[in-house]
């Protein structure tokens, strides 16, 4: 039920700080963690990862991707129905994730086929514990997020790379033998996630801040390491629930072709981590010298992008390798209130199905 929400996406943002004190609760143990299925050396045997996933869980993927190669282990993200069709090289140490929160994603279900006929060891991480991915994998993460009914994923994308920040502590030290670095600090602020997620639902200028993107000619995400994947997914948000044109780009390549379409009718929206920002604030100037209205997203107190953009939307200063999870759920707030500024159909957007199980 949707309660006093009016739509079940607000409603399911908002069960954020829930559903992730689900995904977390007994999984971190200390400066470890502790994943119910996988005890220390489950994965001694792996010597790569591939994701594959479609839309949303292609951008968790992605994060995933991220976490594990700034830590040694040799990891691509594919986007499934690519991957189906023309497959990466796979052996035994290979393991093939398929990131889906369904876990009936056609596409999806293809690509982790194609991994397991060919020998490679499957996972599903996945929120739908019964669903064909879970049955079928070789193992099964679940992220515990609870059912998400709005077709835009929202919770399930928190939870999901929570769950990945989780998986990757584990395949670190299984296959480096070493923790990740900054272990300690990381799961800490995992810990804190929830308390964080929650002071940004109750309390956010992002509704605000969407007026500015109503009926622009296009929108601009841009972000750098785990922030581009979120720029990707904000822009996604934006585009299926406001029918608005939205791209997400690595902030690096805007000088390399999207930037002759910012104009002063082209908001552009940049993820700051609040961790090396100095190209990322040069990417803002840039936006800004042709007009662009520019919102930042960044910690309150380690970004200096305030100093840049025209808005500015703070997130809970975290570790860096999380706050893009942040940043993402104002993200999530600003495509939302857009769309119901434009009395858009926001649980169901025109076109779109939340379980897509045809290829
Ligand atoms: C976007 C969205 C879709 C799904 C995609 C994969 O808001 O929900 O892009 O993420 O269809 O679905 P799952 O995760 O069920 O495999």
């Amino acid at each position: 039920e949707k309660g006093s929400y009016d739509h079940y996406m607000l409603k399911e943002i908002h069960e954020q700080p829930v559903a992730l004190r689900q995904t977390l609760h007994g999984r971190i143990d200390g400066d470890d963690v502790a994943l119910e299925e996988f005890p220390p050396g489950s994965f001694d045997d792996v010597d790569r990862v591939q994701f594959v996933a479609c839309g949303t869980s292609y951008h968790a993927a992605l994060y995933g991707e991220w976490l594990l190669s700034k830590d040694g282990v040799d990891a691509t993200t594919y986007i499934a129905s690519e991957y189906a069709a023309s497959p990466a090289p796979v052996d035994e140490d290979t393991l093939v994730v398929g990131v889906t929160q369904s876990g009936e994603t056609a596409d999806t279900l293809e690509a982790l086929e194609s991994a397991r006929e060919r020998g490679a060891r499957t996972l599903a991480l996945t929120n739908v514990i019964g669903s064909t991915a879970a049955r079928t994998c070789d193992d099964a993460l679940f992220i515990r997020a609870g059912p998400e009914i709005g077709v835009a994923a929202t919770k399930t994308f928190s939870s999901q790379v929570a769950t990945l920040v989780l998986l990757a502590e584990r395949l670190v030290r299984d296959i480096t033998g070493s923790p990740t670095s900054d272990h300690a600090d990381r799961l800490d602020a995992l810990a804190s996630l929830p308390e964080h997620v929650e002071s940004i639902t109750t309390d956010s200028r992002a509704a605000d801040i969407s007026q500015r993107c109503l009926g622009d000619n296009g929108h601009f995400f841009i972000g750098r390491g785990n922030a581009f994947p979120v720029a990707l997914e904000g822009a996604l948000k934006f585009k299926e629930i406001t029918y608005g044109h939205a791209e997400g780009f690595a902030a690096g390549e805007l000088k390399h072709g999207p930037l002759a379409l910012v104009t002063p009718e082209t908001p552009v929206i940049a993820i700051g981590t609040g961790h090396d920002e100095a190209r990322l604030k040069s990417n803002v100037t840039e936006s800004r010298t042709r007009g662009a209205p520019v919102i930042a997203i960044a910690p309150r107190t380690a970004s200096d992008l305030a100093d840049v953009a025209e808005e500015f939307l703070p997130v809970p200063a975290t570790h860096p390798d999380l706050v893009a999870i942040l940043a993402n759920v104002q993200l999530q707030l600003i495509a939302y209130h857009a769309a119901n500024a434009m009395e858009r159909s926001i649980d169901k957007p025109r076109n779109l199905a939340k379980s897509v199980t045809v290829e």
